[in-house]
């Protein structure tokens, strides 16, 4: 039977792209959305990709849309947190809301999920948990002290449950996109990322969500039981950590 692996943000963005690639790699996916139905419901009718909508921030909603999910198509035994969403102004502007919808949505969602899917995965001795963190969690950025924190936060998740989770046959490892050419990026203020960005990626382009979705499949597949409490990096050279 085909493993079952829940994707968080699944249905846009580099998470759209992950929902595809572990499709085609052989897993049974449900892909969470927070919010935008119009592009989920495109997603499923040309996925065919199981969508569930919850707020990954809400601890109870993460526990009931698991629940169901588990009820739908079977344990979960790769988790992919990867729903994030950006806020960005400079701190002395920053107002307590766009400081803490980051954070909920960017690292509270790694408690949460990954609290109710844990339990089940040591039972049955076997767990993939891959968490999207960034570039800028890793070099900090002007104008995201709120995502740099949450981004930064995520590394010390993964690294703390990676050991708790080592003899149970569950790893848990970090994945640091670059800028990758999605809605999230092309949000930025052109002029900011023609003449502050993109001339400091040596490749000289932006990312493919495609490229991090490679990523993902890599750290999922059972032969990749070795790597542990690491971080993948894949920024073009922008930041070689
Ligand atoms: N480094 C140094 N200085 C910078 C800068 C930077 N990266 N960006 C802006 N500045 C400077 C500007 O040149 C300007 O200086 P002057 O007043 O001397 O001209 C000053 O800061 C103010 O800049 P703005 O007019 O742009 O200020 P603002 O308040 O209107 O906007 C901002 C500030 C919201 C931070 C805007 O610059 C911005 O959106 N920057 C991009 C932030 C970014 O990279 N976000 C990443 C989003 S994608 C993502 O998060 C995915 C991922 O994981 C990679």
């Amino acid at each position: 039977m085909a493993r079952v692996a829940l994707v968080t943000g699944g249905t846009r963005g580099i998470g759209e792209a992950i929902s595809r690639g572990l499709k085609e790699a052989g897993f049974t996916v449900a892909a969470t959305y927070g919010g935008n139905d119009e592009a989920a419901n495109k997603f499923k009718e040309e996925t065919g990709i199981h969508v569930f909508k919850w707020d990954v921030g809400d601890f109870d909603a993460c526990k009931a849309g698991i629940a169901k999910v588990e009820a739908d198509l079977g344990p979960v035994d790769v988790l992919v947190n990867n729903a994030g969403i950006t806020r960005d102004g400079t701190l002395h502007r920053m107002t307590p809301e766009n400081w803490r919808a980051v954070i909920s949505t960017n690292l509270d969602s790694l408690f949460n999920m990954t609290r109710n899917v844990i339990e089940g995965m040591r039972d049955r001795n076997y767990g993939r948990i891959i968490s999207i963190s960034s570039i800028n969690g890793q070099k900090g950025q002007f104008g995201q002290a709120n995502y740099s924190a949450a981004k930064a936060g995520v590394f010390g998740f993964t690294k703390a449950v990676a050991q708790e989770s080592a003899a149970k046959g569950i790893t848990v490892n970090a994945i640091a996109p670059g800028y990758i050419g999605t809605e999230m990026v092309r949000a930025v203020p052109e002029e900011v990322l023609n003449t502050k960005i993109l001339p400091l990626i040596p490749v000289g382009r932006l990312g493919e969500p495609e490229e991090i979705a490679r990523c993902v499949v890599f750290l999922a597949g059972e032969d990749a039981g070795f790597i542990t409490g690491a971080t993948l990096t894949a920024n073009g050279g922008q930041y070689m950590a």
